[in-house]
């Protein structure tokens, strides 16, 4: 059961109540996502490497959110977005239309877009950011080596949905990245630090969005 809650900076967020967890943090769920996903992961790479366009995985498409804050900063930057998006469990249309991110009428056609776009297939939401949503779980997932500039792991937390979170699932999820390729998640769990350092990547301890203390992004070498 899918629920819509209000995040305490007035964004939207759904309550998945089998599993009691929530789609964003509960203390704003458009500002958590601008600080850990376009921030800390798409801001600093695009500033650090000058590639356009940059190829971005997202684990979980969820609302469609990092989506939206992804095609925004990438129209407003200039950054030609390539975006792949898995998620096992899309929701559905009568859902996705009561969910009022759009802060303008340009990001309401821009969210709609993200929506309403066919699955499995590379589509063009607006000039420079091409999307792709494909269903299906991480775990049947496959993905090229060295293909990825940028992961957005945004997948329920360890403890709600811990089959997400095992080496075998990091461990090809970095290998999808390119040298000098970012991981960044909003989970800052120390066995996830010690897991991702052991596949040689840089770990870093950053600040998290406000509510949460820390977030970790990885670099790989
Ligand atoms: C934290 S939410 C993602 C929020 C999303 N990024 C957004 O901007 O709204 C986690 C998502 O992972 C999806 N999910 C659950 N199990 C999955 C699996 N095995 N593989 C891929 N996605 C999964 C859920 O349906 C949910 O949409």
């Amino acid at each position: 059961m899918l629920q819509i809650i209000k995040t305490k900076d007035g964004s939207v967020s759904l309550l998945n109540s089998e599993l009691n967890e929530t789609y964003h943090s509960i203390h704003g769920a458009r500002q958590e996502s601008m600080h850990v996903f376009i921030k800390e992961g798409l801001k600093f790479f695009s500033d650090q490497n000058k590639k356009n366009p940059v190829r971005i995985l997202e684990i979980g498409f969820g609302t469609g959110l990092n989506a939206l804050l992804t095609a925004i900063y990438g129209a407003e930057h200039r950054i030609g977005i390539e975006y792949s998006t898995l998620e096992a469990f899309p929701i559905n249309e009568s859902l996705w239309q009561q969910l009022n991110f759009a802060q303008s009428s340009e990001e309401a056609k821009i969210f709609f877009k993200l929506h309403h776009e066919p699955w499995e297939q590379w589509t063009e939401i607006v000039p420079g950011f091409m999307l792709r949503k494909i269903n299906t779980t991480l775990q049947l997932a496959s993905f090229d080596h060295n293909y990825f500039d940028l992961v957005y792991f945004d997948a329920f937390a360890p403890n709600k949905q811990p089959e997400m979170w095992t080496l075998p699932m990091l461990q090809k999820t970095i290998e999808s990245l390119t040298p000098n390729g970012v991981f960044v998640t909003y989970c800052a769990k120390g066995q996830l630090k010690r897991d991702l350092a052991s596949f040689g990547t840089t770990v870093q301890t950053l600040q998290g969005p406000p509510g949460k203390r820390e977030m970790i992004r990885a670099i790989k070498h």
